[in-house]
């Protein structure tokens, strides 16, 4: 009989750690209820002390999942705890996830504590959080550089005190994956309590070991993984879920283990983290990338067709990536493209639906064949946005090799109509440049990426934007099926969300 490895999803807490990666609540919401259509068994919705936002956004996340469990992290301290309990405790299934560093580096450089004074912490944290929840999670930060001695006394403690779950993350992605399975065995052989409890991992991905190192970890007695959509994450990431999943999966001869996650539900999972993130899946990404399953070469195509099994170890149909990639057209109707929406994770209201399929009738005029990169960009663009307080309304740009590039641009800001040209080194910097003269706005260009979503030459462009205004980051984005008028959207989508941080709407 095969074990259970629980999935514990940190998307919505160290995922969005990525720098630039901010989500507002709603977008949250959004990607936690498709997590618990995966089937997650734990989704870590943030970290509530560290922003009224993150508050809200697992208030939020805690009311609305029913199945999965939902996790709050807190540090230690009584602080912490009892903002991660306040902001969970209206969950179904709640779980208070607490954490200190036990490595010599973190105690010396930033705890600035002694050894005992952790182990004081950690007893004292966990009896605090355990009178307020049952269900309760330890990390010790920077495992993998602590002293195994040290380790293995605190996470005695840990158990001692209350703590159901110890996890042990490869904070800084350092370790290497039979050295993690044999640290992994060490805990198993030398932390007292530790049959009672589940063993986690959380493995960064600086060394692109993430997912080897919990595979390594789950072969040596761990049976919950930590790990993220599209392996997003602080720095180069976290493992992947999808990956981990799918390795189990795929190698079912070799690991006798399973997990609850529905894998058919992966790729729309990973498109929408992708498109609210701002955070585009490298094309070569294992299970969801867009050549994932891509055949180029002649000897791989002629083994593919003769049978799959020449080179396909897992199927596309198994991790969700649509057949043909052609959806609907203009003559699908508004039943088709509820429908289509249903599959790809959307549940609208009937307004949204509305203003939905409105916009898709627009563009099914201007393109014939319409993708689910399309639907998607429309339900984000028009659904999940934010209030803006800037709209594009007309754009018209003069371009070319022997002109000096103009854009003459109409926009809405704050409900005044405004006209203006400005002249730039193309066509994108002078749409910038014009659009900043608008709204008198002073934000800083740090990132500016072109993605054709859909192939062909009338395909909707993505662009992504990076901005900067006194310290706070914003990804925009916007989609067209012409690349100047997405780019002057994605600059304006960026330009709304920094109004709603300064306003303070929280979520951001
Ligand atoms: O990487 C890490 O150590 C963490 C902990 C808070 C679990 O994210
Ligand atoms: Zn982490």
């Amino acid at each position: 009989m095969s074990e259970l490895v629980k999935i514990f999803d940190t998307t919505l807490r160290d995922g969005e750690q990525s720098p630039g990666a901010t989500m507002n609540i709603a977008e949250k919401v959004r990607i936690a209820e498709q997590l618990e259509k995966l089937n997650v068994d734990i989704i870590e919705a943030g970290f509530p002390i560290s922003s009224e936002g993150d508050f809200e956004a697992v208030r939020q996340i805690a009311k609305s999942i029913r199945r999965s469990q939902v996790a709050a992290l807190a540090r230690t301290n009584r602080k912490d705890i009892e903002k991660a309990w306040e902001a969970v405790r209206i969950a179904k299934f709640p779980r208070i996830h607490t954490f200190i560093a036990t490595s010599d580096i973190h105690l010396k450089y930033k705890l600035r504590k002694t050894r005992p004074e952790v182990l004081k912490e950690v007893m004292r944290g966990i009896r605090y959080a355990k009178s307020l929840c049952e269900n309760i999670e330890f990390s010790a930060e920077d495992a993998t550089r602590s002293d195994v001695e040290f380790l293995c006394q605190v996470l005695s403690k840990a158990i001692e005190a209350g703590a159901t779950t110890i996890n042990i993350p490869d904070t800084v992605g350092y370790a290497i994956p039979f050295e993690f399975g044999k640290l992994i065995q060490t805990i198993r052989q030398r932390v007292q309590g530790i049959e009672k409890v589940t063993l986690s991992v959380h493995c960064h991905d600086d060394l692109g070991l993430g997912v080897a190192n919990s595979l390594a970890a789950i072969e040596q007695g761990a049976r919950q993984v930590e790990c993220t959509i599209n392996g997003i994450g602080e720095r180069a990431g976290n493992a992947s879920l999808e990956e981990v999943v799918m390795a189990i999966r795929t190698r079912s001869d070799l690991l006798r283990y399973h997990t609850h996650i529905i894998p058919k539900h992966f790729f729309a999972t990973s498109r929408l983290v992708s498109k609210i993130t701002g955070m585009v899946v490298q094309p070569n990404k294992a299970v969801v990338g867009a050549n994932a399953f891509a055949h180029q070469s002649g000897i791989h195509q002629d083994g593919i067709l003769k049978e799959k099994l020449t080179y396909e170890i897992m199927t596309p149909d198994s991790v969700g990536i649509p057949k043909t990639s052609i959806v609907l057209g203009k003559l699908s109707g508004r039943h088709a493209f509820r429908e289509r929406l249903k599959e790809l994770g959307y549940r609208l209201s009937e307004a949204d639906l509305e203003l939905a399929f409105k916009r898709f009738k627009q563009l099914a005029d201007k393109k014939r064949d319409i993708y689910d990169e399309d639907i998607e960009s429309i339900v984000v663009e028009e659904i999940l946005r934010m209030p803006r307080r800037y709209k594009l309304i007309y754009i018209n740009v003069v371009a070319g090799n022997l002109t000096v590039p103009t854009a003459t641009v109409q926009m809405e800001v704050d409900g005044r109509l405004l006209q203006e040209a400005g002249f730039g080194d193309g066509p994108v910097d002078a749409t910038f440049k014009t659009i900043k003269k608008i709204t008198r706005t002073k934000s800083k260009l740090l990132q500016f990426a072109i993605n054709a979503i859909t192939s062909g030459t009338e395909a909707q462009g993505e662009v992504t934007v990076k901005l900067e205004e006194k310290g706070q980051t914003v990804i925009g984005q916007g989609a067209d099926t012409d690349v100047i008028v997405a780019s002057a959207k994605a600059y304006i989508n960026a330009l709304n969300k920094i109004e709603f941080k300064k306003q303070k709407l929280v979520g951001m």
